[in-house]
């Protein structure tokens, strides 16, 4: 039965994300469970799940006030369409939304992925531009290595060529400023002597079109997919100032970010910062189903209510925008951030982490540790000094992920980037075990290609 599975996936299934030649001659890890932050799969193997899913669980797998409340309300409706009805966990969800983030924000519209509410904000801003009297308004900027999902008008204004590259003829023209890559500095200077010149670009782009711009989409505090760049809090908000002075919308994509993952609730709550739309997903539900919203403010909708003949609404919805099974788990995870004060935990458990990847730097390949609330990183680079990359042949991260599953880890490296994103229930016993498990990958110069 277990050997069928594996045939049957092969046979059937194209994976996300993946080489599926990869896999000609070796299994996929069939994962049967899950409890806290561990997976077993179908042998019984147990497997850290270092990096919460692709992000999204946050109180760990199987965990019962979330599970109860999906349960629940599987039992009353299972989905409904949102334009015309609504439903409970829908309402009390966005409510609840409200009450968390910041003050100027005051509606929710839900889809279902991050790439959506992504896309929901590009397109509400250009039409919030077109209804308002600036329909010249129409360019997007956004950050080189910035990452938002993998839909055209997402791909259209990410910084990411790997990715996206295969697609660049379907895209549409947008500007692309500098990613604040400390590590990499793009202005030639280093973080001790760092006044955030990398802004410029910024700045001279705005000077120059900022009436034609409708957006600046970002990522707070951290760059993820694009590889795992944290930067400082202070290009953030000079950014958003920027966005600002120029009356353009600063679209905040905390889509990886969201639910404490940096520390805070929400990565934009380390800095004095106002979005025009905040967009979530991910976390949202505690990773248990597909949710995402897009958070905006009254000026915003105002610009869309009007006599239906006007021909205002905005023209955007997907089947299971808002469905219920969904909503009901958000509310079950915030029931968890009120029960059990997961915030309150990890504040006690940041600074243990961090310390306990402070070995890395030890490494000859490790050129770079990085670190921001449960997100560590790591950046490999043949030769510290000229920081010199491993070459995309040399696969190093496909095969620091093998030796991870040695060693029951569920590592998936960003190319050089290894990292580890890790639930707000993770102890310092798990702490412990998974850097001392990524100590023996790491610390072998044999799993450490062309080294
Ligand atoms: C910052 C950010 N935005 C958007 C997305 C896209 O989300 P999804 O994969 O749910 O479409 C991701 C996914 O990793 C992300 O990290």
């Amino acid at each position: 039965m277990k050997k069928n599975l594996q045939e049957l996936d092969k046979k059937y299934l194209w994976h996300p994300y993946t080489q599926m030649k990869d896999y000609e001659e070796r299994d996929l890890l069939m994962i049967d469970r899950a409890e806290g932050m561990m997976l077993y799969d179908t042998e019984g193997k147990s497997y850290y799940d270092t990096i919460s899913s692709w992000w999204c669980i946050l109180h760990g797998h199987n965990h019962p006030t979330v599970k109860t409340a999906i349960k629940k309300q599987l039992d009353r409706l299972e989905q409904v369409l949102l334009a015309g009805t609504s439903h409970e966990p829908a309402v009390l969800l966005a409510e609840k939304l409200i009450q968390l983030t910041k003050k100027h924000l005051t509606k929710v519209f839900y889809s279902d992925n991050g790439s959506t509410a992504c896309e929901i904000a590009i397109k509400m801003s250009l039409q919030y531009w077109r209804h308002t009297g600036e329909p010249e308004r129409t360019g997007f900027i956004g950050l080189e290595r910035g990452y938002h999902g993998d839909t055209i008008g997402t791909m259209s204004l990410g910084g990411v060529p790997g990715f996206h590259g295969a697609f660049t003829n379907l895209l549409f023209d947008s500007h692309r400023v500098p990613s604040p890559y400390c590590y990499r500095c793009p202005m030639g200077t280093t973080r001790e002597h760092c006044s955030i010149e990398c802004i410029k670009p910024l700045e001279e782009l705005l000077a120059e079109h900022g009436k034609k711009i409708a957006a600046l989409i970002m990522e707070p505090l951290i760059q993820a997919a694009g590889g795992m760049i944290i930067y400082p809090a202070a290009y953030l908000e000079k950014a958003a100032s920027l966005a600002k002075q120029h009356s353009i919308h600063l679209i905040l994509d905390e889509v990886a970010t969201g639910f404490g993952r940096t520390g805070k609730m929400f990565a934009n709550e380390h800095v004095a910062v106002e979005a025009d739309f905040l967009c979530l997903s991910k976390g949202i539900t505690a990773g248990y189903l597909p949710l995402a919203a897009t958070i905006t403010t009254d000026e915003i909708y105002q610009a869309f209510y009007a006599d239906y003949i006007e021909d205002k609404t905005f023209y955007h919805g997907h089947t299971f925008t808002g469905n219920p099974l969904a909503a009901a788990a958000g509310l079950g995870s915030l029931q968890v951030f009120d029960e059990e004060d997961p915030l309150a935990h990890i504040t006690k458990i940041i600074p243990y982490l961090h310390e306990r990847m402070e070995r890395f730097t030890e490494l000859p390949w490790v050129g770079d540790v990085r670190q921001l609330g449960m997100i560590s990183v790591m950046e490999l680079v043949k030769d510290k000094k000229s920081k010199e990359s491993f070459r995309f042949e040399e696969r190093v991260g496909w095969k620091i992920y093998l030796q991870g599953l040695k060693q029951g880890l569920i590592l998936r490296p960003l190319g050089n980037i290894v990292y580890l994103w890790l639930p707000l229930c993770a102890t310092r016993e798990d702490i412990d075990e998974i850097t001392e498990r990524a100590w023996r990958v790491l610390s072998n110069k044999d799993n450490i290609s062309g080294f």
